[in-house]
């Protein structure tokens, strides 16, 4: 694997105004508005990664024979960079995402990129075009490093042999709306599967996204916000939602809380939120464990009052209550539906490290600029 880190830098030049920035910044909502530049990067077999760039934001010219059109070797992260109170901009623990990336560039058989050369493209874009991250708790600037297969060639004897990175930057609410938390109403999907053991359910590739949303149509037409996912043999055990993992909050008078999220199977995402609130709630004074959960012991639990709580986490959903779950059977209740003081607390720290104003006793945040 060769590298260089010599990015070549084409500034815009004809960036947004900035009254029109400002304009965005004050609403911008999720993955609609895109800063004014970019970076590329190209792989082949023969030269590895070369040809870095931060260039202006724009379109692609790809021929219609391009191999990710046709077989979906295609593969993304997705991290924020966080205005903090002295104007200073910080990532959250990008080697994690740059691991990730790593991990989902082998199962898809697509090249890997050498950590510090991932975070590096994404310094170069936070810097560039820093007047783009927004301030106030719950917004930030969402990142979102992707790589695809760029062979012009419809064989399927072999993966690609060129591939395109590039890292696009988009200022960010939290995905459900940057005002106080409001509880999801939550799908239990019986009919569709998203990942099996030895499929892809732990990469974060496109085709996991792809696969999932008729059954968030169908979450929809049952008016549900988002679909959890199940696992693919029994459709019995709990494992992790579109875009987010989940937590299962436990508390009885007089005892401990004991926070569990099912164990990375193999079949889902190993989320960053969820490994940092893992380490951050015993700090709070909770248990948290990796376990699982079947939907029987989830409706069971919450009608005997020792499951309490449910939310998902994630980069863009940050922390999210569930307060209410239906499948093709049943409905239920998490709690009295509303937000818990367990999640509450949780978001409320989280946020704090990734906005700087609570101590980051693990070194998680990383100053850009
Ligand atoms: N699960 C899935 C399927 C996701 O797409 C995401 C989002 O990236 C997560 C979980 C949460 O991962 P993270 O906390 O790293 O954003
Ligand atoms: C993220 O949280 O970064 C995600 O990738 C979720 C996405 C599907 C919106």
């Amino acid at each position: 694997m060769t590298a260089t880190t010599d990015f070549e830098i084409h500034p815009a030049s004809g960036p947004l105004p900035a009254a029109q920035r400002a304009a965005v910044l004050e609403d911008p909502g999720f993955g609609q508005t895109f800063t004014d530049h970019m970076v590329t990067m190209r792989w082949s077999a023969e030269r590895g990664w070369h040809d870095g760039r931060l260039e202006p934001y724009g379109s692609f010219t790809l021929e219609p024979a391009t191999s990710v059109f046709h077989y979906g070797q295609a593969m993304f992260e997705g991290m924020k960079a966080y205005r903090q109170h002295d104007g200073s901009i910080t990532l959250f623990r990008p080697e994690e995402n740059a691991a990730r990336f790593n991990a989902s560039a082998r199962r898809m058989a697509m090249p890997e990129l050498p950590p510090e050369v991932f975070v590096e493209s994404l310094e170069l874009l936070v810097s560039q075009d820093r007047g783009w991250v927004p301030e106030g708790a719950g917004r930030s600037l969402y990142l979102r490093p992707f790589m695809i297969a760029t062979d012009p060639a419809l064989g399927f004897t072999h993966p690609s042999r060129t591939f395109l990175f590039c890292v696009v930057a988009s200022p960010a609410t939290a995905y459900f709306g940057g005002g106080p938390p409001t509880s999801l109403t939550v799908w239990l999907s019986t009919s569709f599967t998203r990942a099996v053991r030895g499929g892809t359910g732990f990469a974060k590739t496109g085709g996991n996204y792809a696969g999932a949303f008729a059954a968030g149509l169908e979450a929809t037409a049952h008016g549900c916000d988002q679909v959890v996912w199940l696992d693919a043999m029994e459709h019995s055990w709990v494992e992790e939602m579109g875009g987010m993992n989940l937590f299962f909050v436990f508390a009885r008078e007089g005892a401990r809380p004991r926070l569990m999220t099912p164990a990375l199977t193999g079949t889902l995402l190993p989320g960053i939120t969820r490994d940092s609130l893992l380490r951050l709630a015993p700090r709070l004074g909770y248990d948290a464990v990796e376990g699982q959960i079947s939907i029987d012991e989830w409706r069971e639990e919450c009608a005997a009052g020792t499951l309490t709580e449910v939310f998902a986490c994630g980069t863009a959903a940050v922390i999210a209550p569930v307060g209410a779950v239906r499948s093709e059977r049943e409905c239920w209740t998490v709690g009295d539906g509303r937000p818990g003081p367990i999640t509450l607390r949780l978001r409320e720290e989280l946020l704090g490290i990734q906005h700087g104003s609570a101590p980051d006793p693990d070194g998680w945040v990383r100053h850009v600029c």
